[in-house]
Order: C-alpha cells, then structure tokens, then sequence
C-alpha cells in the first residue's frame, strides 16, 4: 500500500516533470484519439503506430500517451528519426495475440528503431502471452526453428531513460538491445516462469553506455546476456531468479566479432538461478577479446554454478572438439561474492588452451555447499591470475607466472 502511493506520486512527478521539461507545453497524442480501444480483443497496432508517427513528426517532439485499459496489439515498428523527444507514456497493458497467424515467423512484438532522446515510462505492462507459443517452441532441438517474437525490441536507439515498466511471459526474450548507445533501465520488473523456453530477460549487443539498475528479472532463461560488441556497462541492483543468471556471452561463433569491456556487475542478487555470473565463449576459431570486467558485491542464494568461466562451450557438438577458443579473456574480478551454492563446484573457471585466461582476480569469495559429497569447491584450467582475501572454497588460483 504504503510502497504502491510512493510508486503513484513518484510516476506523477516523472509525468509533470516530462511535461514540463521544455518550457511550451509538449505535445500529447493520446492513443484514444486515434481509434485506441481497451477492449482487451480489438487490435490497436494501427492507433499506436500513426500516434507515434504525428508526435514523431511534430516539432520538437511529443509524447504518446496509453491510458491505463487493456489493449491487444499486433507487432509493430515505430520509427524515427523524430523532431525531438520522444515519450512513450505506457500506463495501460499491452497484450501481445495469441492466435498463431498474428506472430507467426516473426521476431517482433514492439520495437522502436532510430530513435535518439527516448523516454518509456508510465507503469504499464507488456504481456506477450507467450503460454500460447511456448509448446511449439523447437529451438533448443532445431537451429532453423522458425522466429519467434521478442516482445520490445530497441535497434539504433541512442540517449534512451526506460523506466517502470513491466514485461511479463514474453513468447521469446523479453528485450533486445541492439545497436544502441547510452540507454538506462531502472525499475524494470521482468516475469515469466522458470520453466519457460528462451524467455531471456534483456539480451544486449553491439551497444555502449548500458545501465540496467535496480530491477528484478525473473524467467526462464537468462537474466540478463550480452553479445559481442558491448562496451561501458553497469548493472546495479538487480534481482535475478529464477533463470540462468548473468552471462557475457555466448561469444565467438562467428568471425570478426567486436570485443567486450567495461562492464561492472554491483551489488546484486542471485535467488535460485542455473548460474549466477558467468562468461562463456564457443571452442571456435574466431579471435576477440574480454577485458576489464568486474563483479563485486554480489549474495548468491542457492545458485547451482556462481561463480563460471566456460571457454568449451559447444552444444550440439558443433565445434571441433580437438579446437579451442580464442577469445582471450583477461582482467576480470570476483570480488565480495558470497552465499550458498547448490552444486559442490562452486567456483568453475575453465579457461581455452589456446589462449588461457590472464589477470583473473578471486578476491573474497564465501560460498557454502551443505552436501553429503564434502564442501564446496573452486576449479581451475588454463587461469592465471591471483587470489587474496577470504576464500571459501580455497582459491584454484595459482599465483600467476605471467601478467
Ligand atoms: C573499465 O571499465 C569501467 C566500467 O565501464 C570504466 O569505468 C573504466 O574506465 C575501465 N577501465 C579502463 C582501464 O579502461
């Protein structure tokens, strides 16, 4: 109670002060005025897509506003480049079809594309019912798997402030981030069940300038997972289960990929997940790099593998298995992790042959194991680094030779 009228007065403040932000009076376009009906059945991809399109074209940008109603929507596009600003004020739910012909082979739901000063805000929610879609999902079997939609997707998108809004039981990931350049999440609530198939909660590559804070993202697949290409990132109080946990990557399985750095992963939560912080490249011959990575401050409850680098990544048997990565990884931390693990391997850094790790830093660990096959522990291969501080299981680290 006393947190929903903090939320309401919070919203209301974001709301004038959007409104206000620019000395005239902004521009609203009310989806209701464009034929909108919250009828839960009538499909309103049109109404939202020619609001978006009059605000994007009116001078100095405008806001769409989706009053508080329940509202079917098929996929749709909305694009920039727009005159200035541009808000989309979600206070109603959005409720992606459900009959097959409406998302069939498609991979969107909603996506904004080349859209530079972005606002998502407003409380409202994204349902991608994706109950409906989750039987026929044959991915994990079949990698030509027909698409399935992602429910928001943003491509080209730079200077966004995305903020209390609710994605739910999305028929794939929850959101894609692709080539877009200083966006901030904050206060996002993510939700589908853990068993759930590929319902990933934000997938993100090729992107810079990335914050994800204070969130909570529980589904069935990855928490949060970065491609290639990722640079200044920073998550920050984040609640992640049940699901697969954080994971940079899976990277190298294709040539010429962008590397990855400046990534801290702070003060965040791990409540049941397969993983908890994880970096995982395929043994593919394709060469980039990992570095100046950092994950501190971080309570693992009951996670089956907290701590993971796994450079043999190869389902399906489609690597050589006499090959290994090369993707060199260095410069990475593990600092004030501590918890419980579910599995006796807590700590599982398996690095390539080819290009063993470098710089690996273990620096107070505590995570316990209460199994009948003895306590916890760390393992290592191909690592140098260094360990200090408290570590429960004992560090793998050997002092390093190199570096
Ligand atoms: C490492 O990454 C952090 C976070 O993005 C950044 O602030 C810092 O400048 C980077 N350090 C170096 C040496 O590039």
């Amino acid at each position: 109670m006393g947190s929903s009228l903090a939320h309401c007065v919070c919203l209301w403040f974001l709301l004038v002060s959007i409104t206000n932000a620019k000395s005239h009076v902004r521009n609203v376009f009310n989806v209701m005025s464009y034929g909108a009906v919250a009828d839960g059945k009538t499909d309103n991809s049109k109404a939202i897509f020619d609001a978006w399109t009059h605000a994007c074209q009116s001078v100095g940008g405008g806001m769409v506003l989706i009053p508080k109603g329940t509202y079917l929507v098929n996929p749709v596009v909305l694009k920039g480049t727009c005159k200035g600003q541009m808000v989309f004020f979600l206070q109603g739910d959005l409720k992606a079809p459900t009959d097959q012909k409406s998302w069939d082979d498609i991979d969107h739901w909603i996506t904004f594309q080349y859209v530079d000063n972005f606002v998502m805000s407003g409380g409202g929610s994204l349902d991608g019912q994706g109950a409906s879609a989750w039987p026929y999902n044959t991915c994990n079997k079949d990698s030509h798997c027909k698409k399935l939609p992602v429910s928001l997707r943003l491509d080209f998108v730079n200077n966004a402030w995305i903020s209390y809004i609710k994605l739910i039981n999305s028929k794939n990931f929850h959101m894609n981030i692709f080539a877009c350049n200083n966006i901030k999440l904050e206060h996002m609530h993510i939700m589908a069940p853990g068993d759930s198939p590929n319902t990933d909660g934000i997938h993100i590559a090729l992107s810079t300038g990335i914050k994800v804070w204070d969130s909570i993202i529980s589904t069935g697949d990855d928490c949060l997972s970065f491609g290639p290409g990722m640079k200044d990132v920073d998550i920050w109080k984040v609640q992640c289960g049940p699901g697969h946990g954080i994971s940079i990557g899976s990277l190298g399985s294709s040539p010429n990929e962008k590397d990855v750095q400046g990534f801290i992963v702070r003060n965040s939560r791990f409540i049941g997940t397969q993983n908890g912080v994880r970096i995982k490249t395929w043994a593919l011959p394709h060469a980039s790099n990992v570095y100046n990575i950092t994950f501190r401050r971080i309570i693992m409850q009951n996670v089956a593998n907290p701590i993971v680098i796994d450079q043999e990544y190869c389902p399906s048997g489609k690597c050589n298995p006499q090959g290994s990565s090369q993707i060199q990884i260095r410069d990475v931390k593990f600092m004030n992790i501590w918890g419980t693990s579910s599995s006796k391997v807590a700590v599982n850094l398996d690095c390539s042959k080819g290009k063993p790790c470098q710089q690996i830093v273990l620096k107070d660990i505590y995570l316990a194991y209460k199994g009948k096959d003895g306590p916890a522990i760390s393992q290592c291969s191909n690592v140098n680094g260094v360990s200090y501080g408290k570590l429960q299981p004992p560090s793998c680290i050997q002092k390093s030779q190199s570096n």
